[in-house]
């Protein structure tokens, strides 16, 4: 549910340079006039300018800059994560300076945010577009008291977490295609890559990084992508609150993380299946030159996919081709 405060800042900015009247406003949100310019002073108070043109309405002029480490901070229901929050309007990758960082010694929970990436990394040396101020660029340092085979584990949480928050506060569905791609109707806002600096058994530090699209247009997504790559906004059609989004995102990671370090795996695996892409249904794999079908059953311990053949086998899969979507 959104606040009256959210819808107000929504319909404001919906008519952009436009005035919009105290009336309207009063009847779209249902509250009195007067409750209204309360709502306004307050906004004034976070950072918005706002013009009130006496006889004719309100528009907003400026937003706050949202994203600082100030406004990340206030409401921020974190106990240990972000303690050390660092915030940068504009770098290369949030993902190399947290790996810069953890290698001089960063705490466990140090954030690395930016309002832009001009060099964003994806999994398998793809590029992440990360247009300023359009999304949650972020990296994660953490040092957790698990074996480097169980790390896979903490990229399927970071996925659940991801469908958590964006369930919690839009009224959205996303679902997980395997391993971590959070999807809204079928479309990629949001992928997570998880690098690690280990030895065979002791995890030094791994780092976490996060994509998520918010306040992406459709033509903010390059061309070659709008079939299959959506933001918040466009499948909620709402101008999201980035901050908040990112809040909620660290606030809910913090949660289920110690969970995951105190109770193991299994709540972690059966939130993923209940977000799972294509789960109990039947999938294309192509291995070791075959091309066959298979019921996707679901997620085992090591992160592997567990896929049932035509002869009632189960096989564990790491690395398949899978044909999720039709053209690929
Ligand atoms: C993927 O789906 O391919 C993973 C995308 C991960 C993108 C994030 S944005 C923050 C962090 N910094 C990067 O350069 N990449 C990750």
């Amino acid at each position: 549910m959104q606040s009256t405060r959210a819808k107000l800042i929504q319909l404001l900015a919906v008519s952009r340079e436009d005035y919009i009247s105290g009336q309207a406003l009063s009847e779209q949100l249902q509250i009195s006039r007067s409750a209204i310019w309360k709502h306004m002073k307050a906004l004034e108070t976070e950072g918005y300018v706002i013009e009130a043109k006496p006889k004719v309405g309100y528009r907003i002029l400026n937003y706050p800059n949202e994203m600082n480490e100030y406004t990340l901070r206030r409401g921020l229901e974190t106990n240990w994560l972000a303690k050390t929050l660092i915030h940068k309007p504009i770098v290369s990758s949030t993902q190399d300076i947290a790996h810069e960082l953890a290698k001089k010694g960063a705490e466990h929970g140090t954030i690395i945010i930016a309002n832009e990436q001009t060099k964003g990394k994806g999994r398998m040396n793809r590029a992440w577009y990360s247009k300023a101020g359009k999304g949650i660029w972020l990296s994660m340092i953490l040092r957790p008291s698990i074996y480097p085979y169980e790390a896979p584990q903490l990229t399927l949480l970071s996925a659940t977490v991801i469908a958590d928050a964006i369930k919690k506060m839009t009224n959205l569905q996303p679902q997980i295609k395997w391993p971590n791609d959070v999807l809204i109707n079928g479309k990629k806002i949001a992928g997570i890559l998880t690098e690690m600096h280990a030895e065979q058994d002791q995890i030094h530090y791994v780092v976490i990084g996060i994509g998520l699209n918010v306040n992406q247009e459709i033509e903010d997504i390059p061309a070659e992508l709008q079939h299959r790559a959506s933001s918040i906004q466009i499948e909620s059609n709402k101008i999201c609150d980035i901050r908040k989004i990112a809040q909620n995102l660290l606030a809910m990671f913090e949660k289920e993380y110690e969970a995951f370090i105190h109770e193991g795996f299994s709540k972690v695996k059966n939130k993923w299946e209940s977000y799972g892409y294509k789960m109990g249904e039947r999938v294309w794999l192509n291995m070791q030159n075959q091309r066959f079908q298979a019921l996707f059953l679901g997620i085992a311990e090591d992160g592997a996919l567990l896929m049932q053949t035509e002869d009632e086998d189960i096989k564990r899969v790491y690395s398949a081709e899978i044909e999720w979507f039709k053209e690929d």
